[in-house]
């Protein structure tokens, strides 16, 4: 960790002009995860995604191409489409009813004559954003000139292609108006160190000790072992109850009550290979250890994926346009595709606080609340790192990169 700051500057969570340039020379740049491709399945399906201060329209025209444009209409700037999603061949501005086709073009303007449909001899259309489908999920740049998303993507690769999201399908949508910088909430999953004290639920199910960093590129990766306390287990120990519920959270059915604990890792990653065989997936190449295990990979700049061999739990930040003490928290569920027909994913929105989020999540978003109101405070000046939050220091050295990058342009 010796190259990489141990302090972060307490002014970076809270200063409005700080995030106007995070927006500008890192959301306006970086390829964002903007939808899964299930979201997105069928010509005429569309979505919009608020990010950054932008709204982005994503739309799957006849062709079965996927584009995405500013949600704006091009006559006088009002917001184009107002729905979150849904399947639609034209979008129609509610001002003037200006309609523009599914691949951006202007396809009417009443009353305007045929001269309102070109600017300077060419066809009116929306604007576009680029848009490129990889592993399974929509990315978008706002760039004029986007990065390689290929070589962004290149660190974590390999480690995206073994859990194959593209055959994931999104079962459920959670996002939390937080009282926090988005940084603080890309923080508090990039660090195990506060497992055992924010979440001491989890000591008997989750070992720390064996949880693993990798700094990869822009990105970072942190795998847990699961299905074991984090300290030595006696040869003779029973399973305790907060193991039987792992299990049972696992669907690992036929674990004896009285099992030895140190049976349970052994047991998750036999009943994954079952599973894995009844549904054609192929973990031949993973071992034992690695399937009793979470793995997270953080995407620059605001995405987590955590995988499990049969689920993902998606977390993406999102930075609020002009208030640094505000962000957006998407926790996004999926599920691997099931053979049978598709139900509709179940969605919620609420502020911090005014729904339960379980025990782990919820004590991750309380404290978030806390970190914000102690970064204000004329008491703290910068966070102290330690060892165990190398790949925070890791993503706040890859973000000042970007940020002295926009300076330069
Ligand atoms: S602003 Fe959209 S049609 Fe006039
Ligand atoms: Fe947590």
């Amino acid at each position: 960790m010796s190259e990489l700051a141990r302090t972060i500057p307490a002014e970076r969570y809270t200063s409005p002009s700080w995030l106007a340039q995070e927006l500008t020379s890192v959301f306006g740049v970086a390829w964002l995860l903007a939808a899964h491709v299930s979201e997105l399945e069928g010509a005429g399906a569309f979505l919009t995604l608020d990010i950054a201060g932008e709204s982005i329209l994503i739309a799957r025209g006849g062709d079965g191409a996927l584009r995405a444009f500013y949600n704006v209409c091009q006559h006088r700037g009002a917001s184009l489409c107002a729905e979150p999603r849904g399947r639609a061949a034209s979008f129609r501005c509610p001002y003037h009813h200006w309609e523009y086709a599914a691949d951006g073009c202007l396809l009417r303007a009443p009353g305007a004559g045929a001269a309102a449909l070109t600017d300077e001899g060419r066809p009116i259309s929306l604007r576009p954003v680029f848009c490129a489908e990889r592993f399974g999920f929509v990315w978008i740049s706002m760039a004029e000139a986007p990065p390689d998303l290929d070589a962004h993507l290149a660190p974590i690769a390999a480690d995206l292609a073994r859990h194959r999201p593209e055959e994931y399908r999104l079962v459920n949508e959670t996002v939390v108006e937080l009282e926090a910088n988005w940084k603080a909430s890309v923080d508090v999953n990039n660090e195990a160190y506060h497992l055992p004290t924010l979440h001491p639920e989890l000591r008997d199910v989750v070992d720390v000790r064996g949880a693993e960093f990798v700094l990869r590129g822009d990105h970072s990766t942190i795998s847990l072992p699961i299905g074991q306390p984090a300290r030595e287990v006696a040869p003779d120990e029973r399973v305790s109850e907060a193991l039987r519920g792992l299990l049972s959270r696992l669907g690992v059915e036929g674990f004896p009550r009285d099992g030895r604990a140190a049976d349970v890792r052994p047991a998750i990653a036999r009943a994954f290979r079952e599973r894995a065989a009844r549904e054609g997936l192929d973990l031949s190449a993973r071992s034992d250890d690695e399937l009793a295990r979470k793995e997270q990979i953080h995407v620059f700049p605001n995405v987590q994926m955590n995988f499990l061999p049969f689920s993902l739990e998606l977390y993406r930040h999102r930075p609020h346009p002009t208030d640094p003490s505000r962000s957006l928290f998407d926790e996004l569920t999926f599920e691997r595709r099931p053979a049978g027909a598709a139900k509709a994913p179940q969605r919620r929105r609420f502020r911090q606080g005014e729904q339960d989020l379980g025990p782990v999540m919820g004590a991750d978003v309380d404290i978030l609340h806390r970190l914000q109101a102690g970064m204000r405070s004329r008491g703290f000046r910068a966070l102290r790192l330690t060892e165990g939050e190398l790949a925070i220091a890791h993503m706040h050295g890859v973000l000042l990169r970007w940020l002295s990058r926009g300076e330069t342009t």
